[in-house]
């Protein structure tokens, strides 16, 4: 029977020459038909761990499964997986039909089955009686279809994607975006797209692992990692937050900006310094003294749909809040939010450690 997951890494370590860690011990599961990308800043192993996939470079240690079996010294052409590159690596000599049956030609497929499959893929894409096209005369969004389509025409199981978008101008971008997603249902097989756009990760996902220093910092749903950020590296790459620090009193009440607040989270120490993320669109604005929080409004700037403002609280905290409405430089109003919008974190808790965490508190919160 087959097994949910289809990828597999066990504290996949990975070290080059000069012995720097590239990746740290990195263990995560990738299922069977899902939209799966790996986001973080530049140079955090993102596109290492697709070699790792694809059979590229082998782990220092650890092991890496796919379908269940051990694939750590497979040998990249054996495995089932095709990668889109983010320059799309076509061959400009040849014209589309031929960069798109290049993989079936190495595997010596009859000339019947060839023509089938290639007019399938591309037809997949959108590019159907593009067939004869040199790529020179092609656009990048059409470069990038080709490039795609020349990864389907194989049948793999898993499509891993390198920054394919990032020489898409920011109009085809968000197009491409829409046809990935859609071409990835329509084919329901999975997906590992790799970007450094937050936004792109939120809106393409079903599960994003948000990648730092070569260590998964947090996996979960879009709406899971943008609501539950679990330390400020997370909170701060995904979204516009607003960070302070504060102090945990006790279990559902937390102390920042000079007031004790009611909040949702415990498991903490009493007394623990804290970090409190409030996402600016959770902060409403109300007047002078009937907030939770009085600011002083210290800079505004339009944004089209918004002003987007900074205030000041008594301790010196900047609160970035979004609003339409009217409101000066200078003006001291009230900033008013609910229990759930308050997050509190950790200084630097690990997934791990925080699975842990909330998997203790939920069991004492069970026994009374
Ligand atoms: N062959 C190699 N030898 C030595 N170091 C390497 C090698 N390949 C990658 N690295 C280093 O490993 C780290 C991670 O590289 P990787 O290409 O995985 O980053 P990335 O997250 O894809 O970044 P980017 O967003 O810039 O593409 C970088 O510091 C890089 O310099
Ligand atoms: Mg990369």
């Amino acid at each position: 029977m087959e097994n949910a997951s289809i990828i597999q890494f066990v504290n996949v370590t990975k070290t080059f020459a000069d012995d720097t860690i590239v990746l740290d011990n990195v263990s995560f599961e990738i299922e069977r038909g899902k939209f799966y990308t790996l986001l973080g800043p530049s140079g955090c192993g993102k596109t290492t761990i697709l070699r790792l996939i694809a059979g590229f470079i082998e782990p220092t240690s650890g092991e890496v499964y796919f379908d269940g079996k051990k694939i750590n010294h497979l040998p990249a052409n054996k495995r089932q997986v095709n990668t889109v590159f983010q320059d799309y690596a076509l061959f400009p000599h040849l014209n589309v039909f031929e960069n798109v049956a290049f993989g079936l030609r190495i595997k010596r497929e009859k000339k019947s089955v060839i023509e089938a499959k290639v007019k399938e893929a591309l037809s997949f894409v959108n590019l159907s009686g593009y067939e004869n096209r040199e790529i020179s005369e092609m656009s990048g969004g059409q470069r990038q279809r080709v490039a795609i389509a020349r990864a389907i025409v194989n049948e793999p199981k898993v499509i891993l994607l390198d920054e394919p978008l990032s020489a898409l101008d920011l109009k085809l971008r968000t197009q491409m975006q829409y046809e990935l997603r859609e071409l990835q249902r329509r084919l329901g097989i999975t997906f590992i797209f790799v970007t450094h756009d937050q936004e792109e990760a939120l809106a393409m996902s079903d599960e994003i692992f948000v990648i730092n220093k070569g260590k998964i910092q947090q996996s979960g749903t879009p709406i899971d990692i943008y609501d539950e950020p679990i330390n400020r590296f997370v909170a701060d790459f995904i979204g516009e937050s607003n960070i302070v620090k504060g102090k945990m009193i006790e279990d559902y009440l937390v102390e920042f900006a000079g007031k004790r607040f009611t909040c949702v989270d415990g498991g903490i120490t009493p007394n623990e310094p804290v970090e409190i993320v409030i996402r600016p669109e959770d902060l409403e604005i109300t007047k002078k003294g009937a907030g939770k929080l009085e600011v002083t409004v210290h800079s505004k700037l339009f944004r089209g749909v918004h002003y987007e403002m900074t205030c000041r609280d008594v301790e010196g905290n900047d609160w970035l809040v979004h609003t339409t409405r009217k409101v000066d430089v200078g003006d001291m109003i009230g900033l008013d939010f609910e229990p759930e919008a308050i997050h509190v974190m950790r200084f630097d808790e690990s997934e791990e450690d925080f699975d842990r965490r909330m998997e203790q508190y939920t069991e004492e919160e069970a026994n009374g």
